[in-house]
């Protein structure tokens, strides 16, 4: 595990936007999971004046999946987070819709829906990055405490802590008792994995996973062991 201490947003920015452009330089036509939340708002903002300044022509060659979704919940519903990805990466970059394929939260039959997701990743070839924020919980993409680590992507019951951490962000809007999710086999199997942690509220999560012990209570330290797993906190969590 590689650890990155940032000391200002700028840098913790900067740090992640150039894994991505490196993964995307290696590998124009790579696969990437990205996250939701307040975290990577930055790294998106950042990417989003990198295209601007170089052109986004590698970025339309690369293939987009996202982390996770509400149960219920379509891609223009305001809460979604296939719509929240749209908005602030794959839109304003043009990708193409051949190259985006995002959790749907409304799927009638949400089980075949995870089958035809772990699928999709497949058919790309699998997840060159999966770019992830951390819950204050130690959830990583939807995967809360004592969730399985051999599951591929299924639907969770979300925490009380996670419903009412994330209803900061819904403008009022209630947040559904379920969740879809890449599940921790699907994350682990990712070539390399970037985790963005920022915020006082993740810094027990964090320290439970510089501890190095996995612990089914700390989803985050499911990581632990994987290859290539690069780390962006922030200096004040140190
Ligand atoms: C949600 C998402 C996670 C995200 C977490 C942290 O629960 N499902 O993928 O990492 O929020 O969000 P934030 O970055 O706003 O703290």
């Amino acid at each position: 595990m590689q650890l990155w201490w940032s000391d200002t947003s700028d840098s913790f920015n900067t740090r992640a936007a150039e894994v991505v452009v490196q993964t995307l330089t290696r590998k124009p036509d790579a696969t990437f999971a990205l996250p939701t939340g307040k975290t990577p708002m930055g790294l998106y903002a950042m990417l989003r004046a990198r295209a601007a300044a170089s052109g986004a022509a590698p970025w339309r060659k690369a293939n987009w999946f996202d982390l996770d979704e509400y149960v219920g919940v379509g891609a223009t519903h305001p809460l979604s987070y296939a719509g929240f990805v749209r908005a602030h990466l794959l839109d304003p970059l043009g990708i193409p819709e051949d190259k985006i394929r995002l959790l749907r939260g409304d799927a009638l039959d949400l089980p075949a829906e995870c089958r035809a997701y772990e699928q999709a990743i497949e058919r790309a070839g699998g997840i060159d990055l999966a770019i992830l924020g951390l819950g204050a919980n130690g959830h990583i993409a939807f995967n809360e405490p004592g969730s399985s680590w051999d599951e591929a992507t299924h639907v969770v019951e979300l925490s009380a802590a996670t419903r009412a951490a994330n209803s900061q962000l819904s403008d009022g809007a209630t947040i559904p008792l379920h969740g879809v999710t890449m599940g921790i086999a699907t994350l682990r199997r990712a070539r390399s994995i970037l985790l963005l942690v920022s915020g006082e509220s993740k810094r027990q999560a964090l320290q439970a996973l510089r501890l190095g012990t996995p612990d089914p209570a700390w989803p985050v330290t499911s990581l632990l062991g994987h290859p290539d797993l690069t780390v962006i906190a922030e200096e004040g969590l140190r």
